[in-house]
């Protein structure tokens, strides 16, 4: 198994640019099956997952050709299979995305409970709500969810919880449905817009996202486009906390400096300085830090996707700081990996203290999952000494490149290979 060596500890200087958007491009990819023709999409990040998707479409029968080093065109004309099997669909959470895709264009969909990331349980009943609701009946049967629908016709769905799977799946599904769907209690997150804005780039008629309505009036047919995916927000706050855990100072190029705002807001609080420009942010963390206090929240709230690398923040701030995760039940994990390395944190329910100010050793260390990973990263950059860090691949699924970016921020980094 690969593994990422760390000598640390060092403080990180220079530039870094920043990849399109995970969470975007992992829904993008499954909406092209609602397209006739050829999507031409830029911005594509170098990560598992959007190369496990690929596999997906083209396994379906989908042309996938990556035109430029970040650009794929995609047309799924040719698809006739519905369905996407385990082997496919065990290997990230996202794959649920294709029952919605496949829902809106076959009326029919199957595809097996998916895989990703594990933080707790992560039930799918509001996805299943939403397709219910524009007429699909929805079968969770031998570890595949098979969804089917005469016709679909708009409809009124209100989500019990904010959730942005959720409400991607119900824009996917009602896109082509007759009539107009209104879609209350929405996820608000940039890579919600993201998808909107491609969907009407290929014809749809969208109005809403990015606030609590989303009103969808359905089309009959989706043509191919050009879109460029937003930048990652997650990427982009990674490396702002690895700045400020290292208490470097750090350009952030290719970002939308108002997605980090959550991430930036609560940095300034701790004593960072943060210039924004128009494409790009200065973190600079050369001053000491205070303790601060996060909870996690839907967007516009401080991202839970960026709990455990605010963690390692907290660490090197004076103090006691307290975590509150509020969206997954089990996100905690990775602390137990941050004590092996001499951290002070202990967990209580939902609620993480973590006491800055012990310097951190260097130790060997799992990725328990992507952001997990992220902060096994960034404590082994603020640690005494070496960190081995295994079970990469989960940072791989979400992080382009990522060895080399902070080897070009001066980290003393590299990735083995057995
Ligand atoms: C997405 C992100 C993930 C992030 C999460 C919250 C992607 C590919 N993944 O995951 O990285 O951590 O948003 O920002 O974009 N819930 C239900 N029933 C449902 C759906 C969700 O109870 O049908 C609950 C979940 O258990 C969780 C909360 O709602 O407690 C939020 O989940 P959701 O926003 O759906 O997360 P994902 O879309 O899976």
């Amino acid at each position: 198994m690969d593994k990422i060596i760390i000598n640390g500890p060092c403080r990180l200087e220079g530039e870094v640019e920043i990849a399109g958007a995970k969470n975007a491009i992992v829904a993008i990819l499954p909406a092209a099956m609602l397209v006739d023709g050829v999507c031409r999409i830029e911005n594509v990040p170098k990560i598992s997952d959007v190369e496990n998707i690929c596999n997906i479409l083209s396994a379906m029968g989908a042309a996938v050709r990556r035109v430029e080093e970040k650009t794929l065109e995609v047309d799924c004309s040719s698809v006739r299979c519905s369905e996407v099997p385990y082997e496919f669909a065990r290997k990230f959470r996202a794959s649920y995305y294709f029952l919605g895709a496949l829902l809106g264009r076959f009326h029919t969909a199957t595809v097996a409970m998916p895989g990703g990331c594990h933080l707790g349980a992560r039930p799918i009943d509001q996805h299943v709500k939403a397709f219910e609701q524009l007429g699909a009946t929805v079968e969770i049967k031998h570890g595949n969810v098979h969804c089917r629908a005469d016709r679909l016709t708009a409809s009124g769905i209100y989500l019990d919880m904010v959730s942005v799977g959720a409400t991607i799946n119900a824009m996917l599904a009602a896109v082509k449905a007759e009539g107009l769907t209104v879609i209350e209690n929405v996820a608000k997150e940039p890579h919600i817009v993201d998808v909107a804005n491609f969907l009407n780039s290929m014809g749809a008629n969208i109005r809403g996202a990015g606030t609590d309505v989303i009103k969808i009036q359905g089309v009959s047919r989706l043509q191919g486009g050009s879109y460029a995916v937003i930048p990652d927000q997650i990427e982009a706050g990674t490396y702002m906390a690895a700045a400020a855990a290292t208490g470097g100072r750090v350009l952030i190029k290719n970002i939308i400096p108002k997605h980090l705002e959550c991430i930036s807001a609560k940095l300034e609080e701790m004593g960072v300085s943060i210039t924004e420009y128009d494409d790009s942010i200065l973190v600079d963390a050369t001053a000491p830090l205070k303790k601060t206090n996060v909870k996690t929240m839907p967007y516009p709230g401080f991202p839970t996707d960026m709990q455990p690398q605010m963690c390692t923040v907290m660490l090197r701030a004076e103090g006691i700081s307290k975590i509150n995760e509020s969206i997954w039940d089990s996100r905690f994990k990775y602390t137990e990996e941050l004590t092996r390395m001499n951290a002070v944190i202990s967990v209580a329910g939902k609620v993480a203290t973590v006491e800055g100010g012990h310097q951190l050793l260097g130790a060997p260390v799992r990725a328990c999952d992507l952001r997990a990973g992220a902060a096994m990263v960034i404590a082994g950059l603020m640690a005494q000494g070496t960190t081995v860090i295994e079970e990469i691949d989960h940072i791989r699924r979400g992080y382009e490149q990522i060895v080399e970016k902070f080897a070009a921020l001066g980290a003393d980094i590299r990735l083995v290979s057995d």
